[in-house]
């Protein structure tokens, strides 16, 4: 080979690294925000990252773009590693054309898309952009077309993760939002189908970027966030944790993680953790650590609808999800958003043969005109229906109060839980004693001597009858009660025990979810 062409070859590929220039990267910098490629050096195992499409460049001629030509284009894409483990990605370069998405632009998109589906690795995102490229006009649609189709196909095939790391905006965020699970970064991102200058004309609303769609926005109120990180170092970080729970694709199992906490641990605190008065609040989240293995547990939606916690931990090595009712907010009511939060969760989970362990406290369903004419019953159907689908093992330890329709919903013997234990101190029951005695003894309280009296004491008579766990214990609703301490040992030889289950639904083209 002659020297000229290796040089030829050594001087094309650096300038794919160029993108949109010195003063571009300067002013990318100055936003507080890092290049494509640092980026990708961030996620990726060192030096694991192969390139591919590096000479691609546009082909349109209209709006002066001939005389604007970046090799590689507005996105680097490729594969790497992530603790080893294969993974695709694509970062958008805002320094080129704004990062907008055009017809090249999505062709390299749509090829490492189904490279990651063919070979069954978890696809990332690295969105960047001023969305479809103006000059390209339907082009950028159809390219955009193409990857929301791929987005759809490989869901629940391959994990994928967004990170928003600089605007998305109008059509763009649909790819993302198709996506398992969206990162954002405060300050820096921001997703809207509608910016505020539209905003204003059509609704005469001022609104900010940040408030409009900041991490801060979407992480709280409406929850398309999963994951809010305080950088981009940070989200990266968080983004190779996350996958670190996952298996690569549908056809295996998550990965085993050694651990030197031991599974059989006893946690006395655990004994301690239920306050005798039913009405008074505990966190959740005490119980979770106690039991997972090292205490680690990751959030997913850790800022919206807080009455419900879900997120990833191991028990002696093996990764779980979790689900629990949260008592410390809003008595750990489900409401809509808890609905739609868990229900999203469990199918993660199920799709991608992660064990479900389900913590019950609930009351029951959120009550009031807001809740039922936003729809609580579609949206409790919801979750109701995740549950009652998933094959993966299920797990379920009522805590305390599981009433009603919640008590059905939460994983319940009756929708296919498979080791279903309960605390000593559960309440199983239609409603809370308090509200049982209102509707079927009023008569009796009304026309006793004293109401108030005769009603606590009708309380208590419920209370100590079937505000119990050995009401369902006797039916074999509950496979056992336990002592709270033995938490951790006992979901973790459920889980050995069910290591090999196999369970499946009946044979169809998809089912219809109250969506
Ligand atoms: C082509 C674009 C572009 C776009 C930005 N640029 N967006 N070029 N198509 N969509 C270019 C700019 O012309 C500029 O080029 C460079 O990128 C950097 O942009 P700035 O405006 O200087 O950056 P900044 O001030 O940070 O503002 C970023 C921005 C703004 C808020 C994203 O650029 C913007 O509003 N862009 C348009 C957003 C938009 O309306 N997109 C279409 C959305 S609809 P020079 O050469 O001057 O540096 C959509 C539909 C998708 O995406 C539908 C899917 C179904």
């Amino acid at each position: 080979m002659s020297q000229t062409k290796l040089e030829q070859l050594r001087a094309r590929k650096a300038q794919t690294r160029l993108g949109g220039g010195a003063e571009r990267i300067e002013a990318q910098h100055k936003k507080g925000k890092l290049t494509a490629r640092e980026r990708i050096g961030l996620l990726l195992d060192k030096n694991s990252f192969h390139e591919t499409d590096a000479f691609v460049v546009h082909r349109t001629t209209d709006f002066g773009l001939d005389k604007q030509k970046y090799p590689c284009d507005s996105v680097v894409t490729g594969w790497g590693t992530i603790d080893g483990r294969l993974v695709y990605v694509f970062s958008q370069d805002f320094t080129v054309l704004g990062g907008s998405l055009g017809e090249v632009h999505a062709e390299k998109v749509c090829k490492i898309m189904d490279m990651a589906l063919k070979n069954g690795a978890p696809l990332i995102g690295l969105n960047d952009s001023g969305g479809a490229r103006i000059q390209e006009g339907v082009v950028s649609l159809g390219g955009y077309a193409n990857i929301f189709l791929r987005n759809t196909l490989a869901s629940g095939v391959i994990p994928q993760i967004s990170a928003i790391l600089g605007p998305c905006a109008g059509g763009a965020v649909y790819s993302p939002a198709l996506t398992d699970f969206v990162f954002m970064v405060g300050g820096i991102s921001y997703m809207f189908v509608t910016g505020p200058d539209v905003v204003k004309a059509v609704t005469r609303e001022d609104v900010s970027f940040e408030t409009l769609g900041g991490a801060e926005v979407h992480a709280e109120k409406s929850g398309v966030c999963h994951v809010s990180a305080e950088s981009e170092e940070d989200a990266f970080f968080l983004i190779r944790k996350l996958l670190s729970y996952l298996p690569q694709n549908n056809m295996e199992d998550p990965p085993y993680t050694p651990t030197n906490d031991d599974p059989l641990r006893a946690s006395e605190i655990l004994d301690e953790i239920i306050p005798d008065d039913p009405s008074k609040p505990y966190d959740v989240k005490e119980v979770i650590h106690a039991i997972v293995d090292n205490g680690q547990f990751f959030e997913i939606h850790e800022a919206y609808a807080q009455n419900i916690v879900v997120g990833f931990a191991r028990l002696g090595g093996h990764s779980i999800g979790i689900v629990a009712n949260q008592p410390a907010v809003l008595a750990g009511v489900l409401d809509i958003h808890a609905s739609e939060k868990a229900a999203r969760f469990v199918r993660f989970c199920d799709a991608f043969n992660i064990p479900l362990v389900t913590l019950v406290d609930v009351p029951g369903f959120m009550p009031g005109t807001d809740q039922e004419h936003n729809g609580i019953i579609r949206s409790g159907a919801k979750l109701l229906y995740a549950y009652c689908e998933a094959t993966v093992p299920k797990l379920t330890v009522i805590l305390r109060k599981a009433y009603g329709g919640a008590y059905i919903v939460m994983s319940s013997k009756h929708i296919r839980g498979d080791v279903n234990l309960a605390w000593p101190s559960a309440e199983i029951a239609v409603m809370g004693p308090e509200g049982a005695v209102s509707i079927v003894m009023r008569k009796e309280v009304e026309q006793a001597s004293d109401p108030a009296q005769r009603k606590a004491e009708l309380v208590a008579e419920y209370r100590e009858k079937f505000a119990n766990p050995y009401v369902a214990a006797e039916r074999g609703y509950l496979d056992d009660v336990i002592e709270p301490r033995e938490t951790r040992a006992r979901l973790f030889n459920a889980l050995e025990m069910l290591s090999n289950k196999r369970d499946s639904n009946p044979p169809r083209k998809h089912g219809n979810i109250p969506l």
